[in-house]
């Protein structure tokens, strides 16, 4: 069977009244995918750049509200500084590159992560694509760069503090909405690909109740079908949040 065919068969098991509302994808595996096909840990980069457009247009099209994609890590610093270079361009190009053809979809679009070690040129590309993509009313794509959950929560704490709130009023209200965008929700799916079983520091607020997802597919190989099987896998879930089978049997009937 073809990928074409197969994702059409997989389309057709989806329930449309219990899509998640926000997906995160740890996209890792670019360096090993790479490394497999005897090419350069850029070169795997660069292939994984390339398949981000046909997953969100995808995502998008079957009506997914938020995917955030997993870029460059605070802890990714530490990576030789080639290789750092190379994604910070990378990053640059597809700000540019990506911009009109997002927007043609009805595309939201954040950078979601620490700014202030980041070059400003990409600050700059960055803001133009989300001023451009403002009043668009279709999948919001949160591009988590230069993003750790733990580095989120800290940031939320200093502006917490610096408010000068009384702590017996803080709640975990205070600390969501001091979160780098608010209005980005839980996370319903988290996905890693490449095999890895952690969340390497990945939206550690929203994921809460997130199902988790693994796949041993390397993120240049993970396609629209792959993206269903994780939806699916999804739905596939009772999600209880704290309470019983039982209880949730009652709330549905
Ligand atoms: C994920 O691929 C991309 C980034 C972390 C920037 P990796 O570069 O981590 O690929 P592996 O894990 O070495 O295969
Ligand atoms: C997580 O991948 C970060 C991104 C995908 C951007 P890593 O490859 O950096 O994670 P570890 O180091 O294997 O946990
Ligand atoms: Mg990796």
């Amino acid at each position: 069977m073809s990928r074409e065919q197969l994702k059409k068969e997989l389309e057709a098991r989806l329930d449309r009244s219990k899509m998640p509302t926000h997906i995160g994808i740890i996209m890792d595996g670019n360096g090993r995918w790479a490394k497999n096909l005897g090419k350069s840990r850029l070169k795997g980069h660069q292939q994984g750049a390339r398949g981000i457009k046909a997953i969100i247009r995808y995502a998008n099209a079957i009506g997914i509200k938020h995917v955030s994609l997993y870029a460059f890590s605070v802890e990714n610093w530490s990576r030789p500084a080639f290789e750092v270079y190379a994604l910070m361009k990378l990053l640059k190009t597809y700000l540019i590159q990506q911009r009109n053809e997002l927007h043609e979809e009805g595309v939201v679009f954040r950078l979601v992560g620490r700014r202030d070690n980041l070059p400003a040129e990409i600050i700059k590309e960055a803001e133009i694509s989300t001023k451009l993509m403002q009043n668009n009313t279709g999948l919001n794509l949160n591009l988590c760069f230069n993003y750790g959950g733990r580095a989120e929560i800290v940031d939320a704490v200093k502006k917490i503090v610096q408010s000068g709130i009384s702590p017996d009023k803080i709640t975990e209200e205070t600390i969501r909405q001091n979160l780098y965008w608010p209005e980005i929700p839980d996370v319903d799916l988290m996905i890693r690909t490449s095999g890895e079983m952690r969340t390497s520091n990945f939206h550690l607020w929203r994921c809460a109740y997130s199902e988790l997802y693994f796949t041993p597919v390397f993120w240049p190989d993970f396609d629209e079908a792959e993206l269903l099987n994780a939806i699916l896998a999804f739905q596939g879930r009772e999600r209880r949040f704290g309470l019983t089978s039982a209880q949730l049997g009652s709330q549905e009937s």
